[in-house]
């Protein structure tokens, strides 16, 4: 259900077209974000089964520059780094052909990207919420460049956050700074199945300098893509109960960041990151991603709280685990990271980052180093 917004956004299609010497570029940093609410479990037209909210994050970000000049003999993506066999392409080039359907005249253009991200490769942090969010920022600014369309700042993010969700659902997050509520909650009126919102205003200014600790237990590319994961909820037995259990646990949450409740927060984010993978562990197949070191991180951080540290813990669907603090327990939280918990990690590798500011537009002088 793209189509009617994207012909009030651009106008009939095929209406406009690219000049034939003319030379596209643009170029965008854009971020990772973490969940506190999961996403799991799509519908439709990459729909989310329940309403989701994450953090975007500071440091880990993609850079992406995209170059295009009309070619209609051939259009596409046909180069990701100089390299004509990326493996980013088919994701990518998939993304393009949906926004073509709505924006023809993108469909005339030969694309050559550049892309790199500024966490290692090997860290098993996903790459695809700030690598497809910064993608669709350089397309949709193309896109506006061609159709000679200026959109005022709010209905430019909605229109990037709807072109990410169809690349990736976590990705459309990624285009907001701060906290970012995607999929339709009775709690937040304009909340949409079709793209995230911001819900900075409801966030109390104590969490807008939240600290994410990232522990890499494991490195290894993962053991079940999320796009399976999300497929797996479409015949799992807890499929109703987990749609109530996440609508619950986002108003908890939501209420917890308003009134600025560090224990309200901790309980329901350890919860959805419990249930997470209580469901993947419980779907057909059954999977089992979380390892020993996992466990014993997490029980350090609950031991840890327990003493008085305020700090949390939430996974991706992977074995790396995520811990969260305020700003200003950051040298006590990292001293414990550091001394207790870091020998858990693979090669000790621990990605400190903390709440962030959302995409930043690069300037052509902004070079891209290919990663
Ligand atoms: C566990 O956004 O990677 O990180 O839409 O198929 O690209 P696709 O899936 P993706 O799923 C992310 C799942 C999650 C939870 C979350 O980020 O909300």
């Amino acid at each position: 259900m793209t189509g009617p917004f994207f012909f009030t956004v651009f106008g009939e299609p095929g209406t406009k077209r690219p000049d034939h010497d003319e030379i596209f570029y643009s170029g965008w940093q854009s971020p990772s974000n973490i969940a506190i609410v999961k996403y799991w479990g799509k519908k439709e037209d990459q729909l989310p089964v329940n309403p989701s909210l994450s953090m975007t994050l500071n440091l880990a970000v993609t850079r992406t520059s995209l170059t295009a000049v009309c070619d209609e003999i051939r259009p596409g993506l046909v180069a990701v780094n100089g390299d004509h066999d990326h493996p980013f392409i088919p994701k990518m080039q998939g993304l393009l052909n949906r926004l073509v359907s709505e924006i023809p005249c993108l469909g005339l253009l030969s694309f050559q990207a550049e892309t790199s991200n500024t966490f290692p490769h090997s860290t098993g942090i996903a790459s695809s919420a700030s690598g497809i969010s910064a993608f669709a920022l350089c397309l949709l600014d193309i896109a506006c460049n061609i159709m000679k369309v200026e959109l005022p700042p709010d209905e430019w993010r909605q229109a990037v956050s709807i072109v990410s969700r169809l690349g990736s659902g976590s990705a459309c997050r990624s285009v907001f700074g701060g906290f970012a509520v995607w999929g339709t909650s009775p709690l937040l009126p304009g909340s949409s199945d079709e793209f995230a919102v911001s819900v900075n205003s409801r966030v109390h200014p104590a969490f807008t300098s939240l600290h994410d600790a990232i522990l890499v237990v494991s490195a290894k590319q993962k053991e079940m893509p999320s796009t399976k994961g999300h497929q797996s909820m479409n015949t799992h037995p807890f499929l109703p109960g987990r749609i109530l259990q996440a609508n619950r646990n986002l108003g908890d949450v939501l209420h917890a960041l308003s009134v600025n409740d560090f224990e309200q927060l901790c309980q329901v984010a350890e919860n959805e990151a419990l249930s997470l993978h209580a469901l993947i562990m419980s779907a057909n197949p059954p999977v089992i991603l979380m390892q020993p070191a996992t466990l014993e991180i997490i029980r350090r951080v609950r031991e840890a709280r327990k003493s008085g540290l305020p700090l949390f813990f939430t996974l991706d669907a992977g074995a790396n685990v995520h811990i969260l603090y305020p700003a200003e327990a950051a040298p006590e939280v990292e001293k414990f990271i550091r001394e207790e918990l870091s020998g858990f990690c693979e090669n000790g590798r621990v990605i400190f980052d903390s709440c962030g500011a959302g995409p930043v537009r690069l300037t052509a002088n902004e070079a891209i180093f290919p990663g």
